[in-house]
């Protein structure tokens, strides 16, 4: 098969690069290994920044996210014994809107399917040559068994955090800058009403907690443990006692209801640069992976494939080295927001987590910290402008 692009991962970030490329007269390709119901089923975070939400419902990808997810004003930062509620749309005239990523991938793929998109679920043994010359191919197993072959002008890399296709960028011509937290969330979701109209961050003396949300009657709620905590010590019990402890010192009471599915959630901040390389290009966890608090894997995700599309779109049509030169600026474009949310989310753990074997000193400094944010006017506006997602024009 011949195409413009071939996109290695059908998660969001490869399916949202089909949709906006085979809208712009761009053909594609996108392969996965997984199957759809494994990736329609695997729980993933659920906050959409303004743009996010403008991109998938501008570019016709979803309107569910409209009327199925919900707009959330802002959220509650609780510490100290009380909860400080951050306007969002008081400070930055800005909302997010909660709809999981699991919703965004089963509209992403919908739409491509309904527009006769060549998505191919469960494939195996995909193997990427020639990036660095100008005829790449990708060959592999299709789900029937056969062998198979694309040739693009161009492959994309959207295939998550273990990405192969990142390995083809040769260890003299990359760097990756890594860091390792010394905790992790512990995430659960459960059957049972809200415990808040909106999101709860809650720092306590025993660590961080977040409630949040799934729908009327499923929610959504994280504990920072141990990276090597083990799930199968946590009955439902303990679990519960464990949360309302946290948010129970903060002013707010959880509404408790069966645990449907739990899991520990190691943390790490990753940027493999550049995420150009010849014919092959990196987006989303592929390139970077940020730590879960403020929710801006997705959201990081999506900004690059924005970007990314109109990159792609000037190569495919010029065929020259204007348009290669498009492409060159992909990694400076997409890193500028890839270090701002690095910054966001690493700044969002550090005010709200408690490291192990803390001094008193940075304990007291942590919660001078919080009470000074909430306390001024700018520092919450500077929450609120992170956390609903800096303007497209700013990178
Ligand atoms: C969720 C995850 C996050 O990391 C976050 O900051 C907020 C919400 C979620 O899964 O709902």
């Amino acid at each position: 098969v011949r195409t413009d692009v071939a996109v290695v991962g059908g998660g969001p970030a490869g399916l949202l690069l089909s949709h906006l490329l085979d809208r712009a007269g761009v053909g594609t390709v996108v392969l996965d290994h997984r199957s759809h119901h494994e990736i329609a089923t695997t729980v993933r975070a659920g906050i959409l920044e303004q743009d996010s939400v403008r991109l998938l419902v501008e570019s016709g990808a979803s309107d569910r996210v409209l009327t199925e997810g919900e707009e959330h004003r802002g959220i509650e930062l609780a510490f100290g014994g009380a909860s400080h509620r951050i306007d969002f749309q008081e400070l930055v005239g800005a909302s997010v809107w909660l709809y999981p990523q699991t919703s965004v991938f089963a509209d992403l793929a919908e739409a491509r399917q309904a527009a006769g998109g060549d998505v191919r679920f469960g494939v195996s043994d995909v193997e990427v040559d020639g990036v660095e010359g100008d005829a790449p191919v990708v060959r592999f197993v299709g789900a029937d068994g056969s062998r198979q072959e694309v040739r693009p002008r161009y492959v994309v890399g959207a295939d998550g955090s273990h990405s192969t296709c990142r390995a083809l960028v040769p260890a003299t011509a990359r760097r990756q800058y890594h860091r390792e937290y010394p905790f992790a969330w512990f995430g659960i979701l459960c059957e049972a009403p809200r415990s808040a109209p909106e999101l709860v961050y809650c720092r306590s003396e025993r660590g961080f907690a977040l409630v949040s949300q799934r729908s009327e009657t499923v929610q959504r709620m994280y504990f920072q443990c141990d990276p090597d905590e083990d799930v199968s010590g946590w009955s439902d019990d303990r679990i519960w006692d464990e949360l309302q402890t946290r948010v129970g010192a903060n002013g707010h009471t959880l509404v408790e209801g069966p645990v449907t599915d739990r899991a520990v959630l190691r943390f790490r901040s990753v940027v493999h640069e550049p995420m150009r390389y010849g014919r092959l290009l990196l987006a989303g966890d592929a390139a970077h992976t940020v730590p879960p608090t403020g929710a801006k894997g997705l959201n990081l995700a999506l900004a690059d494939v924005r970007v990314l599309a109109q990159c792609l779109q000037d190569a495919v049509r010029r065929r020259d080295a204007a348009g290669e030169d498009a492409l060159d600026g992909y990694t400076e474009r997409a890193l500028a927001r890839v270090w701002k949310a690095q910054h966001f989310s690493s700044w969002m753990t550090h005010l709200l987590h408690r490291p192990p074997g803390e001094s008193d000193v940075e304990e007291q400094r942590q919660l001078a910290e919080l009470r000074g944010l909430v306390e001024s006017t700018a520092g919450r506006a500077y929450l609120a402008e992170g956390y609903t997602g800096w303007p497209e024009a700013r990178g």
